[in-house]
């Protein structure tokens, strides 16, 4: 028998993940992709920042979607699909679904088994909405359900997703969901406002550490999955806010001088270089209007907290 217990192992490697990890720590600075923090334990991390006291912007966007139910009602009328980018384990799309009366919904998620589990409990408790899962990265090509053809579309892009984009790539996705959803289409999208920068940063630096947590099993992912041997003390988690760029940024200093490999690869870093996992753009009233002006959608009305913490967006095909 030839198959060695390597086998396995070697085949679970993922291609891409392989890819951008090994690219972003070629470069300089070192920086890798936000998608790969959501294995299975960074998804269940990441449950656990949206409950945290310092993390404002899942309860803010939250409450903002159960109060303005009505005014969502007015402003997208009955009858829609509703299509959602990046669905997720979303606890905030039945408060939208409900107040709109659509005549379908559309979750759209690259991880099939959170999508498959989520539209599951959403149809049950939706009896008679035709619930459409789409398993596809939004960030590529996508084909909606032949199901919703002819009929109006919203597009719902909650969380301020779109914040871990670069200006540039966000319009381009923005202009990406116009150009999917079509004519008479309108979407409604969060997006988490610029503040106080003490504020900031304790959100993405919370005193029970969860945070760090999150963003520390980056490494352990990359040792798991990519044949990597990075050493876990050897990092810290930090949280900047890049005013320039009107962003936080999460990073992993090195504390001391390493090296260490990944995927047969040899890496160095200097004692406090750092890889930048993160950037969480932050958008102020008119920022927010001017990149969906820029992305081919025309914003309508807008919903904040008294605060002024986050915003919901909503905007029109333009
Ligand atoms: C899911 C991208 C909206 O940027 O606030 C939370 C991810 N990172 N804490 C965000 C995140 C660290 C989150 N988004």
């Amino acid at each position: 028998m030839l198959l060695t217990e390597d086998a396995p192992a070697l085949t679970r490697i993922d291609p891409a993940f392989r890819r951008d990890i090994v690219e972003g720590l070629s470069r300089t600075p070192k920086a890798t992709p936000p998608i790969w923090f959501y294995d299975r334990k960074g998804s269940e991390l990441f449950e656990q920042i949206t409950d945290l006291p310092e993390y404002y912007p899942t309860r803010t966007e939250t409450a903002l979607l159960e109060r303005h139910g009505p005014d969502f009602a007015a402003a997208v009328g009955e009858g829609r699909a509703v299509v959602e980018f990046g669905a997720g384990s979303s606890r905030k799309t039945p408060h939208l679904l409900r107040a709109i009366a659509p005549a379908a919904y559309v979750p759209i998620d690259i991880s099939g088994d959170f999508l498959h589990t989520s539209s599951a409990q959403l149809a049950s408790a939706f009896p008679g909405l035709p619930v459409l899962p789409v398993v596809g990265d939004f960030n590529g090509p996508l084909t909606l359900p032949a199901a919703i053809e002819g009929l109006p579309r919203l597009g719902f892009f909650p969380g301020s997703t779109i914040g871990n984009m670069e200006p540039d790539a966000a319009v381009d996705l923005l202009r990406a969901m116009r150009a999917l959803l079509g004519d008479g289409a309108m979407l409604l999208i969060g997006m988490d406002r610029i503040k106080d920068r003490d504020r900031l940063i304790a959100a993405y630096d919370d005193a029970a550490g969860v945070t760090a947590a999150f963003n520390l099993n980056l490494v352990e992912r990359i040792n798991r999955e990519l044949e990597g041997d990075l050493p876990i003390d050897g990092f810290a988690h930090r949280a900047r806010w890049n005013d320039e760029k009107a962003r936080i940024e999460m990073h992993l200093e090195a504390v001391r001088p390493l090296h260490f490999h990944v995927a047969g690869q040899c890496f160095q870093m200097e004692a406090g270089e750092t890889i930048h996992t993160e950037s969480s753009h932050k958008y102020g009233a008119r920022d927010a209007r001017l990149l969906l002006r820029a992305g081919g959608w025309a914003p309508s009305q807008e919903w904040t907290d008294a605060d002024g913490l986050f915003s919901l967006v909503l905007a029109k095909a333009g």
